[in-house]
C-alpha cells in the first residue's frame, strides 16, 4: 500500500456535492480521490493510503460513523484522520463522532476557508498525533445513553475545538440575523408610522373637503327653495299686479270708449265702427291678462282645492293636446299645507307641459293615491320618453329646469322623487310626499 502526502479521499454519495469539493481540492493541488459510500472507501483505502479522510455521514450500506469505526480498527489505517460533514443539528453527533473515533466536523453547508483550514490543521498536527500514547476507552452517558470514546487526547480536542467554532460561528450568523431584522424591523416601523400619519393626514383633509362639500351643498339647497318660495311670491306679486292693476285700467279703458263710441253722433259711422272694433280688440286683451294672471297664480287651487285643480287642470290639457288622459286623483285637499299645495300642483303643472313639449304621447295617467300618512302622485305618458342620465349630464347652458325643480320641491316636501324613462316606451314621474304633520326638508 502507498502514501501520497497530499492524497485525500472524498467520500460522499451525492455526486454534485463530491464534485464540488473535488473542485476546491484539486485547485489546492491536493489529489483526490473519490467514493460513493463505506464500502468502497475502504477498498480505495485499501489500494491507497490517503493523507486524510473526508466523509458524509449518511450514506447508503456503511454511514460516515460506521466508516470511522472501521478505519480506526484497521492496523494500518487507524492513524488516518476522519473529518464527517455534518449538518451538526443534533448534540448526539459530537457524541457520536467522538465514539467512532472521528477527528473533526466540517460544518454543511461549508464555506471554501473554513473546509481548507481545517485540512491545513491536520497537515500542520499530524506528527504530534502519532506520537500519542493509547489510552483506554472513556465511558459517558449523554441524553441517557451510554457512549465508549476511543479517540486520544488530540483527536477528542479537535473535534470538540470544532464543534465549538462552529457553534460560535453559528451564533455569530444568528446575532447579526437579529441585529438585521431588528434593522429591518425598525425601518418597517417607520414606514408603517410614516404612512400612518400621512394616512390620517389623507383623511383629515378628505373630511374637511367632504364637510366643505356638504356646508355648500347645504347652502345651494337652501338657496334654490329660497328661489322657488321667491318665484312664487313674485308671480302671486305679477299677477295681482296684471289682474288689479291692468285688469282694472283695462275696464276702466273699455268704459271710456264705450262711452265715447255712445256720444258720437249718428253720421259718425266710421268712427263708430273703429270704436266697436276697438272694444272688441280691449276685450280680447282683458281676456289674455286675466289667462297670465291665473296661470302665474293657480287660483283654481285656491278655488277649487288640490283634489279639483289636479283634475281640472288634466282636463284642460286633454282638451288643448287632444290626449286621452285617465284621471284617478282621491280626495286629498285637507291633507298638505298651502305651500305644499302650490308645490304639488307645480310639479303636476311642469310634467304636464313636458308631455306636451316632448313626449308626443297618446295616452297619459294621472293619479293620487293616499297611503299611510303619505300621498303617492304619479303621472305617466306612453311618448318618446329620454336619457334620465344624458340629460341629468347635459351641460348647465342647454339644461332644463323643470326636473331639476321637481326634485327640488319634493325634497322641500320631505318627499321622495323617481324619475324613469325608456326611449320609446315612455315616462314616469311618481313622487310621495308625506301628510301632515309636515316635517322639516331632507338635509
Ligand atoms: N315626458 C317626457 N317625455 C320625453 N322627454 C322628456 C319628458 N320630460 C322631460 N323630457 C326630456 O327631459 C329634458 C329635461 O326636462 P326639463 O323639464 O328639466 O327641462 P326643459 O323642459 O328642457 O326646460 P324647462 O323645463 O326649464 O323649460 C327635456 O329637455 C326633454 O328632453
Ligand atoms: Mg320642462
Amino acid at each position: 500500500m502507498h502514501e501520497d502526502s497530499k492524497a485525500i479521499l472524498v467520500v460522499e454519495d451525492s455526486a454534485t456535492q463530491a464534485e464540488r469539493l473535488r473542485l476546491i481540492l484539486e485547485q489546492q493541488g491536493y489529489r483526490v480521490a473519490a467514493a460513493r459510500n463505506g464500502r468502497e472507501a475502504l477498498s480505495a483505502m485499501a489500494r491507497e493510503k490517503p493523507q486524510l479522510v473526508i466523509s458524509d455521514i449518511i450514506m447508503p450500506e456503511i454511514d460516515g460513523y460506521q466508516l470511522c469505526r472501521l478505519i480506526r480498527a484497521d492496523r494500518d489505517l487507524k492513524h488516518t484522520p476522519v473529518i464527517l460533514l455534518t449538518a451538526l443539528s443534533d448534540p448526539a453527533d459530537v457524541i457520536k463522532a467522538l465514539e467512532c473515533g472521528a477527528d473533526n466536523f466540517i460544518v454543511k453547508p461549508y464555506d471554501e476557508p473554513n473546509l481548507l483550514s481545517r485540512i491545513h490543521l491536520f497537515e500542520t498536527n499530524r506528527d504530534l498525533r502519532n506520537l500519542e500514547a493509547v489510552q483506554p476507552p472513556l465511558e459517558i452517558v449523554f441524553q441517557g445513553q451510554k457512549y465508549l470514546v476511543n479517540s486520544d487526547r488530540l483527536q477528542i480536542l479537535n473535534l470538540l475545538l470544532s464543534t465549538y467554532e462552529a457553534a460560535v460561528a453559528q451564533n455569530t450568523q444568528l446575532l447579526q440575523t437579529q441585529q438585521q431584522l431588528q434593522r429591518l424591523t425598525e425601518a418597517l416601523e417607520d414606514q408603517v408610522n410614516q404612512r400612518t400619519a400621512a394616512l390620517s393626514e389623507e383623511v383629515a383633509v378628505r373630511r374637511r373637503a367632504e364637510e366643505a362639500l356638504r356646508a355648500s351643498e347645504q347652502n345651494l339647497r337652501f338657496l334654490s327653495s329660497q328661489l322657488l318660495t321667491a318665484q312664487e311670491q313674485e308671480r302671486r306679486r305679477l299677477s295681482l299686479e296684471l289682474h288689479d292693476e291692468l285688469g282694472q285700467s283695462l275696464i276702466l279703458l273699455k268704459l271710456q270708449l264705450r262711452n265715447i263710441e255712445r256720444n258720437l253722433p249718428p253720421d259718425q259711422v266710421q268712427l263708430r265702427q273703429d270704436s266697436l272694433d276697438g272694444l272688441h280688440f280691449i276685450d280680447e286683451i282683458i281676456e289674455n291678462v286675466r289667462r297670465l294672471s291665473r296661470e302665474l297664480r293657480p287660483s283654481m287651487l285656491e278655488d277649487l282645492g288640490l283634489s279639483s285643480a289636479l283634475r281640472q287642470l288634466t282636463g284642460e290639457f286633454s282638451r288643448r293636446s287632444g290626449l286621452e288622459i285617465a284621471a284617478q286623483v282621491e280626495e286629498i285637499d285637507d291633507l298638505f299645507s298651502p305651500d305644499a299645495q302650490i308645490n304639488i300642483f307645480r310639479i303636476f303643472q311642469e310634467s304636464l307641459t313636458n308631455i306636451g313639449k316632448y313626449a308626443h304621447a297618446d295616452r297619459l295617467l294621472v293619479a293620487a293615491k293616499k297611503q299611510d300618512g303619505q300621498v303617492q302622485f304619479l303621472v305617466e305618458d306612453d311618448g318618446d320618453g329620454f336619457d334620465l342620465a344624458q340629460v341629468k349630464t347635459r351641460d348647465p347652458g342647454h339644461k332644463g329646469l323643470g326636473l331639476t325643480a321637481m326634485a327640488e320641491r319634493v325634497r322641500m316636501l320631505g318627499g321622495a322623487l323617481q324619475i324613469s324613462s325608456r326611449e320609446g316606451v315612455g315616462t314616469q314621474i311618481s313622487f310621495t310626499i308625506p301628510t301632515a304633520p309636515f316635517p322639516a326638508p331632507n338635509p
